[in-house]
């Protein structure tokens, strides 16, 4: 089976055995087919590259279902299972007139997925409306929950990137979210100025959420349209120090305050200094409105943009003595 359909990049690759498991109980029993020792867990493929065959039985986890499991006057607890859209959740909540996920709006994935790297945006991250998550041991199928504490998140990073890799798969996730007084965060990026331009003056979740997918549909190629990642490398942090050097160089670095000694850097300004903003390779390149993105313009091959993210990484060393991390999976 082709898994052109189940990654946003959407690379042709082919599997040797695939299944969409609908509940828990299947998830379980397909875990325990010994038959296949290699097993790949498939959520909305959105944060992987695919660079050859996959010789596995692929699961994809299709479990499907929201939930109100507790409430009280002020706020909301929220299970939603791993396999629905992450977006199609938000605006449930926002429907619902539940705050908290509206800055997170149009990132591509599902709810299952979405703690794993942390997801975050204009401001917010998964971890400030995360509660906890169930899930299941692939190698006994015994199930186990996360607290937002145990989940151990930072930037663009959790527990199941460390120590849990490869070991669980997310069943679902009990978001907590407000019900009233909404702590709005509209001081991030173009967010307040995107407002403006709607002539909004005293924004709602709803507005919020209308601003944030203005802006990413401004920046962000569509995947549905051309293949992508996101953000294929994560914003590095850099030591003060080497900052200093590099602004007598480059007197326009931008840059975000982490501690005292450190600094994140945006990966996107890097590689648009390094000249690859635009630039097209065939079937392949990096995206004209955003240097962080790379994307697939119909057919191009795992490898070769691949390759491409291994030329960037090291144009970017050599340039500015930084090195950039991939953010996304590569398989
Ligand atoms: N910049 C450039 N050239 C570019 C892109 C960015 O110079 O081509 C510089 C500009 O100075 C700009 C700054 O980088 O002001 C920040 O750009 P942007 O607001 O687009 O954010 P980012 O740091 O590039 C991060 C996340 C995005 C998220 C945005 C908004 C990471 C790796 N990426 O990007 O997340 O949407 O902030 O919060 O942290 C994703 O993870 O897939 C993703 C898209």
């Amino acid at each position: 089976i082709s898994l052109k359909p189940f990654n946003t990049f959407g690379i042709d690759v082919q599997a040797d055995y695939f299944v969409s498991v609908n509940s828990v109980e299947e998830l379980k029993s397909v875990l325990s087919l010994n038959d296949y020792p290699n097993k790949l867990i498939l959520g909305g493929g959105s944060n992987m590259l695919l660079t050859k065959d996959v010789n596995a039985l692929v699961i994809h986890v299709n479990l499907k279902g929201i939930e109100i499991v507790n409430e009280n006057e002020h706020e909301v607890y929220i299970k939603a299972y791993a396999g629905e859209n992450w977006h199609e959740f938000v605006l449930w909540c926002i429907n619902n007139h539940y705050g908290g996920v509206e800055n997170l709006s149009l990132i591509p994935g599902n709810v299952g997925t979405a703690p794993i790297q942390n997801i975050g945006a204009y401001g917010v991250e998964l971890k400030d409306v995360f509660h906890s998550c169930e899930t299941i041991a692939i190698e006994d199928g015994s199930f186990a929950n996360f607290s937002n504490a145990e989940c151990d998140f930072g930037y663009r990073n959790s527990i199941f990137k460390q120590d849990a890799k490869g070991k669980y798969i997310i069943t679902c996730v009990t978001f907590k979210l407000s019900k009233k007084d909404h702590k709005l965060h509209i001081n991030y990026g173009t967010i307040a100025s995107q407002l403006d331009t709607m002539n909004v003056s005293n924004p709602t979740i709803q507005d919020i959420s209308k601003a944030v997918i203005a802006i990413r549909e401004s920046k962000l190629p569509n995947p549905k349209e051309i293949g992508n990642s996101g953000s294929f490398f994560k914003n590095p942090v850099i030591s003060k120090a080497l900052f200093e050097k590099l602004l007598a160089n480059f007197e326009d670095i931008p840059s975000y305050p982490v501690s005292d000694t450190e600094v994140k850097v945006p990966a996107g300004w890097l590689i648009e200094k390094a000249g690859f903003k635009g630039k097209r390779f065939g079937d392949y390149g990096v995206h004209k409105n955003q240097a962080l993105v790379l994307v697939n313009y119909g057919n191009a091959k795992g490898e070769d943009i691949l390759k491409l993210s291994k030329l960037i990484q090291d144009t970017v060393n050599r340039l500015f003595n930084i090195n950039i991390e991939a953010e996304v999976n590569i398989i």
